[in-house]
């Protein structure tokens, strides 16, 4: 979360709107709804998986624009390169958190997102024996407001969780593979079971984002299904 609220608070001033997707991680949501509006900062929450919305919500003057490309818990997955070129339109800064696909399955920056969130703490580090967080840029400008930001607020790594999450992106690519097999595998029993009444898994090919999954995702679904 260090990374998320430190980052927003270095990009974002009083008086300034963001325009968020309807459901993000619970903390970061209620940093939205609670914490940003004591500084001054709006938040405006559309899906944005509806191009039209996002189109109409940017007609107000919005300074950034914030989403999961796989949302947690819904699962929506984000359009992201068209929500980029949308915001962009209309000169909002574009930050992602890319928790739940990670760098293996979607790169943001490479669909022009500006800057990319990750807890380490999950997937990253991989055995649930260490917490960060990473905030990564390729604006140069960008990245030294974020790392002054990161000095001033103050959530800095411990140097041996960051041996521990370095450890584990070593294994980074074989763990990844096994996720999405065992989730579509699961997704795929759950969704022909008679007690079940929906299953959300962007690899079924009758969830919502699986064309867009199909198109964006480099290695398969993810590891998370609801
Ligand atoms: C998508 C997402 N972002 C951010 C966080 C917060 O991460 P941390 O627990 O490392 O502060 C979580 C935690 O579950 C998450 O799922």
């Amino acid at each position: 979360m260090a990374a998320i609220t430190q980052t927003l608070l270095t990009l974002l001033e009083s008086g300034d709107r963001v325009l968020c997707h309807r459901s993000v991680y619970d903390w970061t949501d209620t940093f939205f709804r609670e914490e940003a509006p004591r500084f001054g900062i709006t938040t405006a929450q559309v899906d944005l998986r509806d191009l039209t919305a996002v189109d109409k919500a940017l007609q107000t003057p919005t300074k950034l624009v914030y989403f999961e490309p796989l949302s947690n818990p819904g699962l929506d997955l984000i359009d992201v390169p068209a929500v980029v070129e949308l915001a962009h339109d209309a000169g909002a800064v574009v930050v992602v958190d890319n928790t739940f696909l990670t760098p293996y399955l979607f790169k943001p920056l490479r669909v022009g997102a500006d800057v990319v969130i990750h807890t380490a703490t999950k997937y990253l580090s991989g055995h649930g024996d260490a917490m960060g967080g990473i905030a990564i840029s390729n604006d140069q400008a960008l990245m030294d407001r974020i790392r002054r930001g990161r000095n001033i607020y103050g959530g800095v790594i411990s140097p041996f969780n960051a041996f521990l999450i370095m450890r584990g992106i070593g294994s980074l690519h074989v763990r990844m593979p096994a996720h999405c097999a065992n989730a579509l595998q699961v997704a795929e029993f759950l969704h022909d079971h008679p007690q079940v009444a929906d299953v959300r898994y962007p690899g079924l090919p009758d969830d919502h984002g699986h064309g867009v999954a199909t198109r964006l995702l480099q290695a398969g679904y993810g590891g998370m299904l609801g």
